[in-house]
């Protein structure tokens, strides 16, 4: 079964997004990861399968070969800067901004800003590139809340439309960078399946452009 295709993909909006892209590729799953307890996905294809995982999960898999290929946002991959993967298409979808955000009637403290945030590492190189030296609080979720209870000064979070951010009285500060999903690709797999998934690549390539 070597020259079988794991592709690793997180639940929700990369899996919707991605969908049409790998149909795109003549790659359609036979079951939905939204209703089916199952963590490895058939397809219509008997030599690609999909394997559902936790989204800051992808580039572990991929990193490690338990998937060939997978999915992953820029934000997640910024947080595993020495990972030995190849990033070989942006595939533009889960589009949205990594952006510090507080509360607008922030009073002046003195000592170190607290910054609540799951992204730890691109926090650190921010701050550190501003030469703002901060404390950084890891948080798993719901950073909006974070501010609004007395934890941190500041969030960095993705932001999109800005309304979770509005829902909870922050306003987006300072941009950190623009993100969006990209394929990435495990090194080994590459030389071994060289064939295989130079074909694979080529067809979401010509999809991405399509869809753009
Ligand atoms: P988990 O639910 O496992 O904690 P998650 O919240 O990061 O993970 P998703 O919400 O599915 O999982 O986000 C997947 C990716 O989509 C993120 O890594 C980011 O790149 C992008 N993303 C997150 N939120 C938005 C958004 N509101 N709009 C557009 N893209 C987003
Ligand atoms: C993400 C992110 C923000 C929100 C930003 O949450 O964590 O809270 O989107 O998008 P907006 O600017 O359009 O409001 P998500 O919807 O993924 O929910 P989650 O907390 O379950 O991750
Ligand atoms: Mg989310």
């Amino acid at each position: 079964m070597s020259d079988t295709l794991t592709l690793a993909l997180s639940k929700g909006r990369i899996f919707k997004e991605t969908l049409p892209l790998l149909a795109a590729a003549g790659i359609v799953p036979v079951d939905d990861p939204e209703t089916s307890r199952k963590l490895i996905l058939d397809t219509n294809l008997p030599d690609v399968k999909l394997i559902i995982v936790r989204a800051s999960d992808v580039p572990t898999y991929v990193e490690y070969g338990g998937a060939d290929i997978g999915v992953a946002g820029k934000d997640v991959l910024m947080e595993h800067p020495h990972a030995e993967l190849y990033e070989p298409v942006d595939l533009n979808i889960a589009c949205c901004k990594l952006m510090t955000a507080g509360k607008p009637d922030d009073e002046i403290r003195s000592g170190r800003l607290r910054v609540a945030t799951k992204f730890v590492e691109s926090t650190r190189r921010f701050y550190a590139e501003k030469g703002e030296q901060v404390e950084i609080i890891k948080l798993y979720g719901s950073m909006e809340l974070a501010p609004l209870v007395g934890l941190a000064d500041r969030i960095v979070d993705v932001v999109d439309t800005g309304n979770t951010l509005r829902a909870n009285g922050l306003i987006p500060m300072e941009h950190i960078a623009d993100i969006s999903s990209r394929l990435v690709v495990n090194k080994a797999s590459m030389k071994m399946k060289h064939k295989r998934m130079q074909s694979f690549i080529e067809h979401i390539r010509d999809a991405v452009r399509e869809q753009n």
